[in-house]
């Protein structure tokens, strides 16, 4: 029997939704228009969210502030009338938008559009124009689906999200919004590639001496909370080496049909309402270190073809059943975001009822799997007292190299 996974195993499963809490919760400190309502209906209050540290504290809300606010505007500035905000995470960006007269189409995991939906349309005065959905931004049919019924052209935004994911994920979301442009029209719009920089300059401006020491203790909470190794990947440029990883990121979108224009952040940040916590001289000194900063707005290459047709992608299905003492399940399809959280409410039933010491899992059609995906095929490894008695088997070539990019063949092959 299919069992709907619920809000534990979709949490397990995808532990980097936390991060968008505590996105949140900087903005509501940060003096962001309805965030502290966002917060107060989230039940978010109490925590430090594990900034106990005021300097690092400070060099957050700075980053988060500047963000929203000019992401905001430069989305108003496109005179596009949608956005479409993937990851909307819980900001109130869906209750600003609309009362710009903007339709907004939040889409995130389902795990956080569940729990935001009902907050963010009890907020909006014009609930009409909203749109929340979950989806997959690294499956292109859970994107078409969610936008269904909705006219181009789209500003898409993209605000802390590309820096979570592996060197495979970042391409699925890179080729799946080229797909999305083609066919609505519009841009695309992100900080994410020079999140590092924009990090690294505003600690560097503002907390001097204590930098570097609260900027790794960020990053150490950021990779923390979501579980993954590393914060980058082609995507990212890293501020040692601006120009060269600059280039490589570019060469990326090339490939995909897509060019990038550096916005420079300076020029389009409106004022801050946390400049009150800080000295002329910091002030000073910060907006001078963003005129070194840019957002990237990506547009469709006119010239670009593309050279291979795309793998047509299987819906996902799990067939398992329960022989002697071993679990046996065979995969189709994706198993992302949206469908490992399927993979450990089953798995995690048959073990409460039976009793099993051994794992088949039949891969012939399983297409894709990303991190959420290793991350339950690995809760599941675990959970075996005789680790021999994991097996994937008839593991496809597409599979075997994210398996060995990711370093997981040496538990589950
Ligand atoms: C740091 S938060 C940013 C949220 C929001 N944009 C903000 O500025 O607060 C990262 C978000 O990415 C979402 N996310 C991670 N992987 C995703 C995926 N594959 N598809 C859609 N959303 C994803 C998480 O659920 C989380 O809400």
């Amino acid at each position: 029997m299919k069992q709907k996974p619920d809000y534990n195993a979709q949490a397990r499963a995808n532990p980097v939704f936390l991060t968008a809490k505590t996105a949140v919760c900087l903005m509501a400190d940060a003096g962001i228009a309805d965030a502290d309502k966002i917060v107060d209906k989230l039940g978010l209050h109490g925590g430090d969210f594990g900034m106990a540290d005021p300097e690092m504290m400070l060099g957050n809300e700075l980053v988060v502030e500047a963000k929203y606010r000019t992401m905001c505007r430069l989305i108003e500035n496109t005179g596009i009338q949608t956005n479409v905000d993937l990851p909307c995470g819980y900001t109130p960006k869906a209750v600003h938008m609309s009362e710009k007269g903007l339709r907004f189409v939040g889409l995130d995991l389902p795990i956080v559009a569940q729990e935001v939906e009902p907050v963010l349309l009890s907020l909006a005065a014009h609930p009409e124009l909203i749109r929340i959905q979950g989806a997959d931004a690294t499956n292109l049919e859970s994107l078409r689906n969610a936008l269904n019924g909705i006219v181009g052209p789209l500003c898409i935004s993209t605000e802390g999200m590309m820096m979570y994911f592996t060197e495979s994920e970042a391409s699925s979301v890179i080729s799946n919004i080229r797909s999305l442009l083609e066919e609505y029209g519009g841009c695309w719009i992100t900080p994410d590639s020079e999140f590092m920089v924009q990090f690294f300059l505003t600690f560097q401006s503002v907390l001097g001496q204590h930098a570097l020491q609260k900027l790794e203790a960020s990053r150490d909470k950021a990779t923390e909370q979501s579980d993954v190794v590393t914060l980058t990947n082609s995507f990212i440029v890293n501020p040692a080496d601006i120009h060269g990883t600059s280039d490589a990121a570019i060469a990326l979108l090339q490939r995909y049909g897509l060019k990038a224009e550096r916005i420079n952040l300076a020029a389009n940040m409106p004022e801050l309402k946390a400049y009150h916590k800080l000295t002329q001289a910091q002030i000073t000194a910060f907006k001078e270190a963003m005129t070194k900063c840019h957002y990237w707005k990506i547009t469709l290459d006119a010239d670009w073809k593309r050279q291979n047709k795309e793998q047509e992608t299987q819906p996902f299905e799990m067939k398992y059943v329960v022989m002697d003492d071993q679990f046996k399940v065979s995969l189709r399809g994706r198993m992302d975001t949206i469908t490992a959280p399927e993979m450990l409410t089953a798995w995690e039933a048959e073990k409460a009822g039976n009793k099993i010491c051994g794992i088949e899992i039949d891969c012939s059609d399983l297409q894709y799997v990303s991190s959420a995906g290793l991350r339950v095929l690995l809760m599941m490894y675990k959970s075996l007292e005789d680790k021999s008695r994991f097996r994937m088997i008839h593991v496809n070539n597409a599979v075997k190299e994210i398996l060995e990019v990711t370093g997981f063949d040496q538990f589950l092959l």
